[in-house]
């Protein structure tokens, strides 16, 4: 039994807090109450202050542990070093209170999986839920107990890096994988000691930030708040999601941080909310920047009073509300309703009874990398890559290609960086399995293989074109693999353009000059715009950045080893101009068509380069007979759709099949076609299966003048096929007349 259990129960059998709760409290609760009541001011704002170290606590920041003045850290990882601060907690502080220790464990800890908006590609829950358990597992064995992740940032515009690390642009997908990841992180016991406390952010509205400049303002309306960008987080919240990060963004003139109507009213109240909600980095301190804060102290007053529990990085609570608290400005009630968030967020992960969460130094490097994580790895990157375009079948690659000369060109064909992505945890270049590689594992030796690297990511010159051009002449093909290095997207990663950075585009189209069959693989934390390889080129592959096990993934496809699967989880523009483009907008008043005066551009066509829940495979997918249960329900009633899907082609292979469904009319406008159930396939050659989706309430639902959530009476289209923009199509009609 650990120092604070002991003192704790010490305390309650003393009997220094008896009955001091109405109804009677769980053990956990009472041992909350006694810590309470012996903290003093200081030591309560300690805990809602959570500093950074710079990869280990400084001799004055352990210090401020000693005194009970720090709530958690976070960027401390590594078994040793985090048991050690742990240590000072629980041994060297008066209470012996345990520390938080939180780190950006995103898609991976070590084992990098593919970035967060790849692994939606995947449309695989499960697969989701895996990644974030194997990561919570590496992650908690090396000392951390709480990650920054899942992020549930709805994002609609690629400009904005960080769409690298959500789901991508659709409410549904984004709430299916959320909540997965919440359970993949979180288990079912947060005391086990491969759980982590999870935390879905950034709350609300981050990835709306106008022009996709990131931290930029925000201002949208609450229907389209409700609708599109907090499902995922009400999906987080269903799931059981123990902690919430507020957004750097404004909405609507109201700093998310400092925004009570979020924090306290919503998610609290209306969603019945009951875990900790932590600021973003500096977010408290930007109040002021945001101009709706004078002072720090005034920052953290409207914090706090939102209902910010947790301060990262800017230790003003711990500063500046201990005079505020004791002028009366700000009541000690609601620091204690901070403080025991707090606590029963590390009595839930156990940790007045294990503060190590099961870390060790040995554990650590059992579970670090072990063989079953990169397999996975390898398995869901995958199932993450898109075809986007095969053009006479020129992949996979045919076993008399693969047996003459493969031309690998690029500046990330060998580029291990890119192959992390973005927030990259403990994951090291040298874990990499590059697209080169992968390549040249998978030939063998009686291929030959040749590389040139042709240019730079963002070089200006084409000093190196000449040797990949002539090595693309002499190659039965040429696989071109250009993008975006990894901080390119992720946080400060914005965009203005959406095409090949630096002169990669002109390097595809000298490769492609040569006559030479040419496979593009893409690597990128967004949907690039490249409208003239989706013209030009035979074979293009969306491979985003697939973590360590990239090129084995790669080649595995290109190989034909799997037939790919992975479905867009976000629209392609033909041009940044068109953007922000997604599947589920408004039908407008003029939806576009020949005449001239509907909503569309001149000079693009109003459809995107490649839809929403595009994707192609090695072999092809017949939908057939698709049925409803019923040509009628009641607002109250489920609906099944039912569906065959027929694998037509020659070669196994796995299809997403997608259910969309439009509300034609209703009292508010609805958009065209919104995702409402989804399911992977596996099917061999000729094999065909019906398939069942189940249309509740939640998906017939919206958000009325009113902004209450109602099913209304009304007909109503069901789509159901492999992409947005495609589909067999039914009718029905909800109705509130009794059924004939
Ligand atoms: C800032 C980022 O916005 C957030 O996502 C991250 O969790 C924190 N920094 C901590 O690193």
């Amino acid at each position: 039994m650990t120092a604070a259990r002991v003192l704790a129960l010490g305390l309650l059998t003393a009997g220094s807090l008896a009955a001091q709760q109405p109804r009677s409290p769980s053990p956990t609760d009472r041992l909350i109450d006694a810590l309470v009541a012996r903290m003093t001011l200081e030591e309560k704002l300690g805990q809602l202050n959570l500093p950074s170290v710079d990869t280990r606590p400084s001799p004055q920041q352990l210090d401020l542990v000693r005194q009970g003045l720090v709530g958690g850290f976070l960027n401390l990882t590594g078994a040793a070093a985090a048991r050690a601060a742990q240590h000072v907690a629980v041994t060297e502080s008066r209470l012996h209170i345990p520390l938080l220790l939180g780190y950006d464990v995103i898609h991976g800890y070590r084992t990098i999986f593919p970035i967060p908006l790849a692994e939606a590609a995947a449309w695989d829950p499960a697969a989701a839920e895996s990644t974030a358990h194997v990561a919570a597992r590496e992650a908690a064995a090396a000392g951390v107990n709480w990650t920054f992740a899942p992020m549930v940032d709805i994002a609609r515009d690629p400009r904005w890096g960080r769409i690298a690390e959500g789901s991508g642009e659709d409410s549904y997908l984004g709430s299916v994988l959320a909540a997965a990841r919440v359970r993949g992180f979180q288990g079912s016991d947060l005391r086990a000691t491969d759980a982590v406390l999870a935390t879905a952010k950034h709350f609300a509205a981050y990835g709306a930030a106008e022009g996709g400049r990131d931290y930029n303002t925000v201002d949208l309306s609450e229907r389209t708040l409700r609708e599109i960008y907090l499902p995922p987080f009400r999906a987080a919240v269903d799931a059981g999601v123990g902690s919430i990060m507020t957004s750097f963004n404004e909405i609507a003139g109201v700093p998310s941080t400092a925004n009570r109507w979020l924090v306290t009213t919503l998610l609290r109240g209306e969603w019945k909310y009951s875990g900790l909600v932590v600021s973003d980095w500096t977010a408290i301190a930007e109040l002021q920047a945001h101009g709706v804060a004078g002072s720090r102290a005034e920052a953290g007053r409207l914090a706090l009073a939102a209902g910010v529990d947790m301060d990262m990085t800017s230790g003003i609570y711990l500063d500046d509300l201990p005079a505020l608290v004791r002028s009366g400005r700000i009541p000690v009630a609601s620091v204690d309703r901070a403080v025991r968030r707090i606590l029963r967020a590390k009595a839930t992960l156990g940790l007045f009874d294990d503060p190590y969460h099961g870390a060790s130094v040995e554990r650590e490097a059992a579970v670090l990398l072990a063989a079953e994580h990169r397999a996975l790895a390898r398995r869901v990157a995958r199932e993450a890559i898109v075809l986007l375009k095969n053009d006479g079948n020129l992949l996979p690659l045919a076993e008399s290609a693969a047996r003459h000369t493969i031309a690998v060109i690029g500046p990330l064909a060998d580029d291990p960086g890119a192959a992390l992505g973005a927030w990259l945890g403990h994951g090291d270049p040298r874990d990499v399995v590059t697209v080169l590689a992968g390549i040249r594992e998978r030939a063998g030796a009686g291929v030959e293989l040749r590389y040139a690297k042709g240019a730079g990511i963002l070089d200006t010159s084409t000093a190196g074109f000449g040797d990949a051009v002539a090595l693309a002449r002499q190659a039965a093909v040429a696989v071109v693999v250009v993008g975006e290095a990894a901080d390119m997207s992720g946080e400060a990663g914005s965009r203005s353009t959406l095409g090949l950075p630096g002169v990669q585009q002109q390097l595809l189209e000298a490769v492609q000059g040569t006559g030479t069959p040419v496979v593009l693989v893409l690597m990128s934390g967004r949907p690039l715009a490249v409208p003239w390889a989706a013209e030009h080129v035979s074979a293009i592959l969306e491979a985003w950045a697939l973590g360590v096990e990239t090129g084995h993934a790669v080649a595995d496809v290109l190989f034909g080893d799997v037939s790919p699967s992975g479905k867009l989880p976000v629209s392609v523009p033909r041009t940044v101009g068109q953007v922000p483009i997604y599947y589920n907008h408004k039908n407008t008043g003029r939806p576009p068509s020949q005449d001239k005066y509907t909503s569309k551009y001149i000079d693009v066509p109003s459809s995107p380069l490649f839809p929403f829940g595009y994707g192609l495979s090695y072999t092809t997918f017949g939908y057939s007979d698709l049925r409803l249960s019923a040509p009628r329900i009641t607002p109250a009633e489920t609906l099944r759709v039912t569906v065959t899907v027929t694998n037509t082609g020659p070669r196994s292979g796995t299809e997403v099949a997608q259910l969309y469904v439009r509300d034609e009319v209703a009292s508010v406008t609805r958009p065209v076609r919104a995702l409402a159930g989804f399911r992977r396939v596996a099917l061999a050659p000729g094999e065909a299966q019906r398939v069942e989706f189940a249309l509740t309430p939640r998906e017939l639902g919206c958000y009325g003048p009113d902004l209450r959530f109602v099913v209304e009476p009304g007909r109503f289209r069901v789509f159901v096929g492999g992409s947005s923009a495609e589909g067999l199509e039914q009718k029905f009609e909800v109705t509130v007349a009794p059924r004939p």
